[in-house]
C-alpha cells in the first residue's frame, strides 16, 4: 500500500495525514472485496524496513495501528472477516501485539474474507526463519535432508495454509516487489497502478480484477496444454 507520503505531500498536508487516508481505504477494500469474489487479501502495512523511518512517523503509524485494532476491527467483525498477521510480530509494541493476538481469536470462527495483515515484515527474513524451523527439524532427527521439497518450505513460512497470490497490486506507480511474499509470488499476476493508496477505492480495484481476468495464467506451460478450466 504505497505512496501515502506522496498522495499527501502533493495536497500540501503532512506525510502522516496520507497514512489516516490510506487506513480508510484499507476498511473500504476489505468491506467490498468478498463482493468480488476476492477470498484472500493481504495488505503489507509496514515493512521490517520501515523501521527506519523518522522516529515520529514510526510513532504516528504505531499510534495509527493501535486506534485501528480498537476501532475498527470490531466492525469487521461483524461483516465475517477473519483476521491474520504476518510478520516479525516480537518487533512491534507489547500492547499492539496482545490486540492483535485478541482479534485473530475473536474473528478465528468466522467464514469470510481472510484478512493477512503484514506488520513489521520482510520476505527475506521469513525465508530465513523457514530455514531454521526446518533445520531444527533435521537436527532433531524428525526430517530428513532429502525429504525436504517445496511444500516443506511453503508450510515453514509465515503464509502457511494461505494460498499463494493470484494477483498482486502495487501501488503509486512503483515496479518493484520490494521484499514482499518473495517465494508466494512466483507465478502471481502484477497489477501496476500510478494510483496512490489513498486514492486507491472500489473504481480502482475493480479495474485491477477486470485487468487480471483479461490475463492468460500459463505457470511455464504453452497455451496448447492448458486445462481448459483456467
Ligand atoms: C506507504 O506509504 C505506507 C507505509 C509504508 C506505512 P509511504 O509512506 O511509503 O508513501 P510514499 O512512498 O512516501 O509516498
Ligand atoms: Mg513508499
Amino acid at each position: 500500500m504505497d505512496g501515502n507520503g506522496r498522495w499527501a505531500q502533493a495536497r500540501g498536508l503532512a506525510r502522516v495525514r496520507g497514512h489516516e487516508a490510506g487506513g480508510e481505504r484499507v476498511e473500504e477494500i476489505i468491506r467490498i472485496a468478498p463482493q468480488y469474489g476476492v477470498r484472500y487479501l493481504t495488505l503489507y502495512a509496514f515493512s521490517k524496513e520501515n523501521w527506519q523511518r523518522p522516529q515520529h512517523e514510526v510513532s504516528f503509524l504505531m499510534e495509527l495501528l493501535s486506534g485501528y485494532l480498537d476501532q475498527k476491527l470490531k466492525k469487521m467483525m461483524q461483516n465475517n472477516v477473519i483476521f491474520n498477521a504476518i510478520g516479525n510480530l516480537s518487533d512491534l509494541p507489547e500492547t499492539i501485539q496482545k490486540k492483535i493476538a485478541y482479534w485473530i481469536e475473536e474473528a478465528k470462527n468466522n467464514t469470510g474474507l481472510t484478512a493477512t495483515f503484514a506488520f513489521s515484515y520482510s520476505s527475506r527474513f521469513e525465508i530465513v526463519e523457514a530455514c531454521r524451523r526446518i533445520a531444527r527439524r533435521v537436527r532433531q532427527g524428525t526430517l530428513e535432508p532429502e525429504a525436504i521439497c517445496e511444500q516443506t518450505l511453503s508450510e515453514s513460512l509465515y503464509t502457511a495454509g494461505l494460498p499463494d497470490p493470484d494477483l498482486l497490486i502495487r501501488t503509486s506507480g512503483e515496479m518493484r516487489i520490494s521484499n514482499f511474499l518473495l517465494w508466494q509470488i512466483s507465478y502471481t499476476e502484477l497489477y501496476v497502478t500510478e494510483k496512490c493508496w489513498p486514492e486507491f477505492g472500489e473504481e480502482e480495484f475493480a479495474k485491477a480484477l477486470q485487468d487480471y481476468q483479461r490475463r492468460e495464467r500459463r505457470f511455464g506451460r504453452s497455451g496448447e496444454t492448458l486445462p481448459q478450466v483456467l
